[in-house]
């Protein structure tokens, strides 16, 4: 068997992005583009990946980590120079074949480059393009015809009225084989009008050499989108968010409207599940049946489980349980357990914390670096004061306890099991299983106060 291996472009600004960021890194659905393209070739079962990196390059392997191996291109003097500068990834492995494909356009996916590498072999060819006819070609490479076969390549810019009248284009995604590429590579001339030297020419120069070139033109033209701008950007997340939707609906999930809906493409919903408009699905959002999540609403790396609302509420990282209601304007912060049956009001933080089953949160109240009991009532507005400004620590509430309004929990302190603390004290001593903790001034009224300072004359109204 040929080895297979690909070439990822990764080196270009993206100067119609106009931002500091190479353009590679620009995100669909919280994920970079350039991660997308690494993942098909992943899947598509490529061992060896050699990313070219130049623009911020060093910003592009931070993301892409050990995962590729690494070419550098200085300066970016076009797709064709890119692929020269991974020449030495290319020597080693002259038996086989390569994937050159572009770093910003993140829909290329598995199946294609599979099938595309089967044409490729079972038609002996130099060079395999893939490309796909759009509705609107403008801004790419247009694929000229011979008969069945391909001619060549045209960039728009230096193409004629007929040839850019032609819908079907590059995806910018080849398969070469690798001695053959080798050949004509350095022979790839800058003489066009972006003064670049283009990977392009070497479907032109691969024929004249008297070798094969094809095309495999996918079926879903969605494939080749790239995104130069800002604009092309913005239709690539609706048009991968809309996929993800689909998926969901498909599985049962019900959506009133995807006004401000973003779903993450590893996102998981179980059926009869609601999302209302403004929810974020982010990574790792895993939502049981029966839940309904939104409105405005933000899950990121958390589990939630089944029946469970989530109203206008975020949480990061953490798990939450069966007929939980959240909300609305709480924050679920990192590595905090939110058990089966709790209720947890407005105005609610939740940090690094157990809150056991049944427990309510109603109101106004901070819980971090706590374990709760099973059960318990937290009045309005209770603290606990988890951090003396130099450690943290944790507060203990046993099943059944009380915790009245305006509690504040000093830790290290533990209220046991049925405890109880008076509404606004500040409890810094352990409070014994079933015994009321008070610690607060004792009241005193002041006789006819009120009418000594107001005179005779009677309140305003
Ligand atoms: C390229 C193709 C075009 C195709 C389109 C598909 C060429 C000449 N044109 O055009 O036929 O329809 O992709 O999206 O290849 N890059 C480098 N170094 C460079 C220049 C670019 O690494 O010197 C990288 C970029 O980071 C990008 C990719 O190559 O990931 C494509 O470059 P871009 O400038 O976007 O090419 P297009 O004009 O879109
Ligand atoms: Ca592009």
């Amino acid at each position: 068997m040929r080895s297979q291996s690909a070439i990822l472009l990764a080196a270009g600004k993206g100067t119609r992005m106009k931002s500091d960021r190479p353009k590679v890194l620009c995100e669909v659905l919280f994920r970079p583009m350039v991660c997308w393209a690494a993942d098909a070739c992943r899947e598509a079962g490529i061992e060896s990946v050699c990313a070219v990196i130049g623009y911020g390059g060093d910003q592009v392997q931070e993301v892409l980590g050990q995962s590729v191996r690494y070419a550098v291109q200085e300066q970016q003097r076009g797709t064709g120079h890119a692929v020269m500068c991974a020449k030495a990834f290319l020597e080693e492995r002259r038996d086989g074949d390569v994937l050159v494909l572009n770093g910003d356009a993140p829909f290329l996916d598995a199946a294609t480059i599979r099938d595309a590498y089967a044409l490729h072999r079972r038609e002996r060819n130099a060079v395999t393009v893939i490309t796909a006819s759009l509705p609107d070609p403008t801004g790419y490479g247009r694929i000229v015809r011979d008969g069945d076969g391909i001619a060549g390549i045209v960039e728009e810019k230096d193409a004629s009225a007929a040839e850019r009248a032609i819908r079907e284009v590059n995806s910018g995604a080849y398969w070469f084989s690798t001695p053959e590429l080798l050949d004509v590579l350095f022979r790839i001339r800058s003489a066009n009008a972006q003064g670049e030297y283009y990977l392009t020419d070497t479907v032109a120069l691969l024929l004249q050499a008297g070798c094969r070139a094809g095309a495999f033109r996918a079926e879903n033209p969605d494939i080749v989108l790239g995104a130069n701008s800002r604009s092309q950007l913005l239709s690539l997340n609706r048009i991968a968010n809309r996929r993800v939707a689909e998926r969901l609906m498909e599985e049962g999930v019900e959506f009133l409207s995807l006004d401000g809906v973003l779903l993450s493409p590893d996102c998981r919903v179980g059926r009869g599940t609601r999302i209302l408009p403004g929810t974020i699905l982010r990574e790792g959002a895993v939502i049981g049946e029966d839940c309904v999540i939104g409105p405005n609403s933000l899950v990121s790396r958390t589990t939630i489980g089944d029946r469970t609302v989530f109203n206008a509420s975020q949480c990061y990282q953490s798990a939450i349980g069966s007929d939980v209601s959240i909300g609305p304007f709480c924050h679920i912060r990192p590595n905090s357990r939110i058990r089966d049956g709790v209720h947890i009001g407005d105005f609610v933080e939740v940090k690094n914390s157990d809150i056991g089953e049944s427990t309510h949160i109603s109101h106004l109240t901070y819980v971090g670096d706590s374990d709760v009991g099973r059960k318990v009532n937290f009045g309005c507005g209770v603290a606990t004061a988890n951090y003396n400004g130099i450690s943290k620590a944790r507060c203990r509430i046993g099943d059944n306890a009380f915790i009245g309004c305006n509690t504040n929990l000093v830790a290290p302190v533990t209220v046991g099991a049925n405890g109880y603390t008076a509404a606004g004290s500040t409890i810094t001593d352990d409070v014994p299983d079933d015994a009321m903790g008070i610690a607060r001034a004792r009241q005193v009224n002041k006789a006819g106060y009120n009418r000594k300072i107001r005179g005779t004359q009677p309140p305003k109204p």
